[in-house]
């Protein structure tokens, strides 16, 4: 038998960060992954918001002594921009809050990740990234030698097929924090990336909602909630026919990478345009010279998606 993976999730919960961390506790007691940490960065809301988020869905899974970090409270050059319209103001509108008994491990995010990485066997973490990158473009730049324990960086973010989510040429993540985009797309650890090209093939229809709802769990029943008021943007904003569940494809596509498809090239991250900061340059056709840095994600089996996430919230309280 295959060891588990072993992930760490970096993350700005959010009301679809909810869903991939409600997944991924699902995921660890399917025995799919060894879930290591939650490491929490500013981007949805504020650092204080979206680690209380993180805390309470430890708290919803029983899972009290789960290890929670907190990360930067804000992007590496750039002031803090936030997506409270979306997600409300706390972070994860749909739920009720309550203060966390899941406490807050006493070590700065970006050290704890440099630690482990360090002391890591070779090539043997998953970090998935699902907010904007400024811890890990951190811990990558304070500590360069950490690379060696990254197996693979999954992350959620940019868009080329598909128009950006914040401006019309950048999706959210990359945008927030486009400076730490650039150091981790060059920080040389394998890296697959999936943009709003993927995301926006794996929305919640009502029947998607319905199961989650149906599988008679308390965490079921408070993901719908959740879906049921985050998708109201998207459906106005871009049409879709549902909310888009960006972050659980990242989770899924480090656990279930046949489950997606897309093609290695060189992504890089737009830093001087005033209309274009942010937005991912993808070399699909080959046509730069630049080196290959990731595999960028744009077909996702959804129906498979959605049947992985409902199964995982069937293993949880
Ligand atoms: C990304 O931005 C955030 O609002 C979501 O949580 C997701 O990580 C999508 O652009
Ligand atoms: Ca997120």
């Amino acid at each position: 038998m295959t060891e588990a993976i072993k992930l760490i999730i970096d993350t700005d919960p959010g009301q679809d960060d909810a869903a991939a961390i409600l997944m991924a506790h699902g995921l660890a007691k399917r025995g799919l992954i060894d879930f290591v940490a939650i490491t929490t960065v500013a981007g949805n809301v504020g650092l204080a918001d979206v680690t209380t988020n993180a805390r309470m869905l430890c708290d919803w899974v029983e899972q009290p002594t789960f290890p929670v970090y907190a990360g930067a409270a804000k992007p590496m050059i750039r002031p803090l921009v936030t997506a409270a319209n979306v997600h409300g103001e706390h972070g994860l509108d749909g739920a009720v809050r309550h203060e966390p008994q899941t406490p807050l491990q006493p070590i700065h995010a970006v050290a704890y990740l440099v630690d482990i990485l360090r002391r890591a066997a070779p090539q043997s973490m998953t970090l998935c990234a699902i907010g904007p990158l400024t811890n890990i473009a951190q811990a990558v730049s304070l500590a360069p030698d950490c690379v060696q324990g990254i197996k693979e960086i999954v992350l959620m973010g940019g868009c080329y097929f598909e128009a950006g989510n914040i401006t019309p040429a950048a999706e959210f993540n990359f945008y927030v924090d486009p400076h730490a985009a650039a150091v981790v797309l060059a920080c040389g650890a394998p890296i697959t990336i999936v943009p709003l090209d993927v995301s926006h093939k794996a929305c919640v229809t009502a029947a998607r909602m319905n199961g989650l709802r149906q599988t008679g769990t308390q965490n079921g029943r408070r993901l719908a909630d959740i879906l049921q008021s985050y998708e109201r943007h998207d459906i106005q904003q871009f049409g879709l026919e549902g909310g888009p569940l960006h972050d659980p494809c990242a989770v899924a596509c480090a656990v279930f990478p046949d489950m997606f498809h897309g093609r290695s090239c060189a992504v890089a991250v737009e830093l001087q345009g005033s209309l274009t900061l942010g937005a991912s340059v993808v070399d699909w056709q080959g046509k730069s010279n630049l080196p290959v840095n990731a595999r960028w994600i744009t077909e996702v089996d959804a129906d498979r998606l959605f049947d992985e996430l409902r199964l995982s919230i069937l293993h949880l309280p």
